[in-house]
C-alpha cells in the first residue's frame, strides 16, 4: 500500500501527498481501480498527456479491472500523428491502452482542420459518458498552471463546447482540449502533479487560489483530487507535515 504522507481539505478539494512518485502513481491507480469496480455500469476514464501519468498508467494496466466496461479518452491531444513522440495517443497506448481489452477513443489527428477534429471528437465523447457526464478525468498540470491544454491567458479558457482547438502561442502548435464546462461535469477529477518544478504553482493555487487554468479547472468542479509527491508539496503552507 502506498505511503500517503498527508491529506488536507481546502474547500471542495483534497491534497493527498505522497512520498514519491512511485507510491503516487501506485495510490492513484489503486483508486481509480477501485472506482471502476464500485460501478456495474459503463464507466469513463479520461486520460491525462505529458509525462507525469505514464507510472499510474502503468500500475493501472496490471490492475483487476472488468475493462470491458471502460472507455478511455484522452483530456487533450497535440495537433501530431498518433505515432508521432508528442502524442498523447501514444503515450497512452504504450503505458496502458494497448495493454488492457478497454475501449479507447482517441482524436483523430489526421482531419485537415483542427477544428473539425475537435467538434468531431466532442460529440463522439458525448455518446460514451453515463448521462453525458465524464466519470473520472485525470489531469497534469505544467509549471505555467496550464491543464489539459488549456493555457493562461488563452480563448479556449472561456470557450462554451464540449472539446476544443486552440493555438497555443508559447508552443507555436495547435492542440486538441476538453473544454472547461466538459471538465467541470466530471464526477471526480484526479490532479497527478509531480516535481519540484511544480512547488511554486502548486502552493499559489492551494493556497492562495491564484486563477491559474488548473484552479479554474478545481475551483468550479464537484469532486476535485490532487495526488501529488512530496517535492511538488515542498511550498504548501496550508497542508501540516
Ligand atoms: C499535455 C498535457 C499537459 C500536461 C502538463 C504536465 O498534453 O502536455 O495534457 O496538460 O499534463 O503539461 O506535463 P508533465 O506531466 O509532463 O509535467
Amino acid at each position: 500500500m502506498a505511503a500517503m504522507l498527508a491529506v488536507e481539505y481546502v474547500g471542495s478539494m483534497s491534497i493527498h501527498i505522497f512520498s514519491n512518485p512511485a507510491d503516487l502513481a501506485a495510490a492513484a491507480a489503486t483508486r481509480i481501480a477501485d472506482a471502476i469496480s464500485a460501478t456495474d455500469r459503463t464507466f469513463s476514464l479520461g486520460l491525462a498527456g505529458g509525462g507525469t501519468p505514464a507510472a499510474t498508467y502503468r500500475e493501472l494496466a496490471q490492475a483487476d479491472v472488468d475493462w470491458s466496461r471502460v472507455v478511455m479518452w484522452l483530456g487533450d491531444e497535440r495537433w501530431v500523428s498518433h505515432d508521432h513522440e508528442e502524442s498523447n495517443t501514444r503515450m497512452a497506448r504504450s503505458t496502458l491502452v494497448d495493454h488492457v481489452l478497454g475501449t479507447f477513443l482517441a482524436p483523430d489527428t489526421a482531419f485537415g482542420d483542427p477544428h473539425d477534429a475537435a467538434a468531431h471528437y466532442g460529440e463522439t465523447l458525448m455518446t460514451a459518458f453515463h448521462d453525458g457526464r465524464p466519470d473520472i478525468v485525470l489531469l497534469g498540470m505544467g509549471d505555467d498552471g496550464h491543464t489539459a491544454s488549456l493555457f493562461p491567458d488563452n480563448d479556449a479558457l472561456t470557450a462554451e463546447g464540449v472539446y476544443l482547438a486552440t493555438w497555443v502561442e508559447s508552443k507555436q502548435t495547435w492542440r486538441l482540449t476538453a473544454s472547461m464546462p466538459l471538465l467541470w461535469s466530471a464526477r471526480e477529477i484526479i490532479f497527478l502533479v509531480q516535481g519540484e518544478s511544480k512547488a511554486g504553482v502548486l502552493a499559489e493555487i492551494i493556497d492562495a487560489g491564484r486563477p491559474y487554468p488548473s484552479q479554474q479547472v478545481a475551483a468550479r468542479a464537484d469532486n476535485v483530487h490532487w495526488m501529488v509527491d512530496a517535492a511538488a508539496a515542498a511550498q504548501l503552507r496550508s497542508v501540516p507535515r
